[in-house]
């Protein structure tokens, strides 16, 4: 039986060299922009690394940002805190026609430093998204209980309507970032508002309706401080939720007022384009009930790296994603949870990435921020082709081989490009240079099975 398996393995594998059709790339035709993949230090986290020891610092930031030591990521996402300890506005002027009173503490949460070291490495999307609106904006008073912006359709406050309170507010969060020298470039408001919870949140109608009475202020109040910001929505649970707000929003004509179209994954997966000519970018996920480890195939679990090597793959390529964001980065001690990427290592102190970590890096650090995914031609079974034109003209290709053996994916060399080198990501390697022969115009490269391979052609 076994003598068997491995003939066969050699014969498809000698069938695949000889007649699989090689993959060719089209950078002539240019699909989706990418801005990029990243993190988000959220809810303390942002603290957490900025009291932690300078060597595990190091370790960590590199590892997040560096383009040769780590993923390379490209966009951060803070949380603009709505909780009374950590706010810019903890108190209500009574009435949303009253001066507001804004307090600054310079650290926001860590983050202030947080987003300067990632500025230091280049990163230049700062995503800066609210939870909640203040409490005392909300019908349920309360930021960490369910409840509506108080003057949107259908709910309406003894105190008034304090939309315009709430644009106001966002925009001097923005400010206080550009005093200290940060620009932040993308603006949310709501955070999963399909979902009730005891955190900070806002909630929206099915219909949207509640956004959509809320974006043109926003939009009007961002132009009119001079800021140049992109405003996202909706940041629901999952891909069918925001399916729907996307719908909704398109039909009232939202899209001249937004930028980006965004969604988490938990509710469900990127899997399909939204119906926008908005970027879409997936702005959460991760698998904090799972535990942290290092695996990268056992069985398809979703805190393996594969897992994720899939999800990204799937988003980029089917869902025409702009980009991706893992939940949290960094967290020390935190070993009962998948819910960040880097941890540390009881026993030697190092910083070390989850399979996940290991899967971003494979697309991160080599498509940058303002490369668009190119189209393709031919296939091989199994594997999933993704091909991109970055602003610097090299060309990358990552190929994620869900197929049960080996197989060597041949790639004509894209025109005006002269050389290749390759990265393996298996079982056995991470993110491991690997050879790739390169005869006639055409380069060989062998994927292993449950593996992800990126080449680049420069
Ligand atoms: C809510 O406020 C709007 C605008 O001020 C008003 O037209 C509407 O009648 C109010 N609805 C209720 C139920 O009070
Ligand atoms: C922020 O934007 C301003 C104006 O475009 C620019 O001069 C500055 O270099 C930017 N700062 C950072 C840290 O990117
Ligand atoms: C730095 O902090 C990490 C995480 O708490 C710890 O494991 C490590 O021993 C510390 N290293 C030094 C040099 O203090
Ligand atoms: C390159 O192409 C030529 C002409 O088609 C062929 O004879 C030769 O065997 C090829 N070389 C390789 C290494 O495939």
């Amino acid at each position: 039986m076994r003598a068997i398996q491995g003939a066969l393995m050699l014969f498809t594998q000698a069938v695949v060299l000889v007649t699989g059709s090689a993959i060719s790339i089209n950078t002539e035709s240019q699909l989706q922009l990418i801005d990029g993949f990243g993190v988000s230090q959220a809810f303390g986290r942002a603290k957490e690394f900025q009291d932690a020891n300078t060597t595990v610092q190091k370790q960590a930031l590199d590892l997040l940002f560096s383009t040769n030591a780590g993923a390379g990521f490209s966009i951060i996402r803070n949380l603009i805190p709505s909780s009374s300890d950590a706010t810019i506005e903890p108190n209500s002027p009574g009435s949303p026609s009253n001066p507001p009173t804004y307090r600054w503490d310079g650290s926001d949460l860590g983050q202030v430093w947080f987003t300067t070291q990632a500025a230091r490495y280049g990163v230049k999307t700062i995503y800066a998204d609210a939870w909640s609106a203040p409490g005392f904006m909300k019908t349920s008073g309360n930021e960490a209980t369910p409840g509506y912006l108080c003057g949107t359709p259908g709910h309406n406050c003894s105190t008034g309507d304090w939309r315009q309170a709430y644009a106001n507010y966002l925009v001097q969060y923005v400010k206080y970032y550009q005093k200290a020298g940060l620009n932040i470039t993308h603006l949310g408001f709501l955070n999963e508002p399909d979902w009730t919870t005891d955190y900070s949140q806002t909630q929206i109608s099915d219909n949207a309706a509640d956004a959509i009475s809320f974006i043109p202020i926003l939009f009007d109040t961002v132009k009119e401080a001079g800021l140049n910001v992109e405003i996202t929505c909706c940041d629901a649970t999952g891909w069918p939720k925001q399916t729907t707000y996307t719908d909704a929003l398109v039909s009232a004509g939202m899209e001249r007022y937004l930028g980006i179209m965004t969604s988490h994954a938990y509710g469900g997966d990127a899997d399909s384009p939204l119906d926008t000519t908005l970027r879409t970018w997936l702005t959460e996920a991760g698998a904090g009930d799972y535990a942290f480890t290092t695996t990268w195939y056992n069985n398809g679990a979703i805190n393996e790296g594969m897992t994720w090597a899939n999800k990204i793959a799937m988003g980029i390529v089917q869902a025409d994603l702009s980009a991706y964001v893992y939940w949290e980065g960094f967290e020390i001690d935190q070993q009962q949870s998948y819910s960040h990427l880097l941890d540390v290592d009881g026993i030697t102190g190092d910083v070390f990435g989850s399979g996940a970590f290991h899967a971003f890096t494979m697309w991160s650090r080599f498509i940058r921020p303002g490369a668009h995914r190119v189209s393709t031609a031919g296939s091989l079974s199994g594997v999933t082709i993704g091909a991109f034109l970055n602003p610097d003209s090299s060309v990358v290709a990552v190929l994620t081989n869900n197929g049960p053996m080996t197989q060597t994916v041949q790639i004509s060399v894209p025109s005006g490009k002269t050389s290749a080198s390759a990265w393996l990501t298996d079982n056995d390697h991470q993110v491991a240079s690997t050879a790739v022969r390169v005869a006639n115009g055409t380069v060989a490269v062998p994927v292993t099975s449950h593996g992800v391979v990126t080449v680049k052609f420069t």
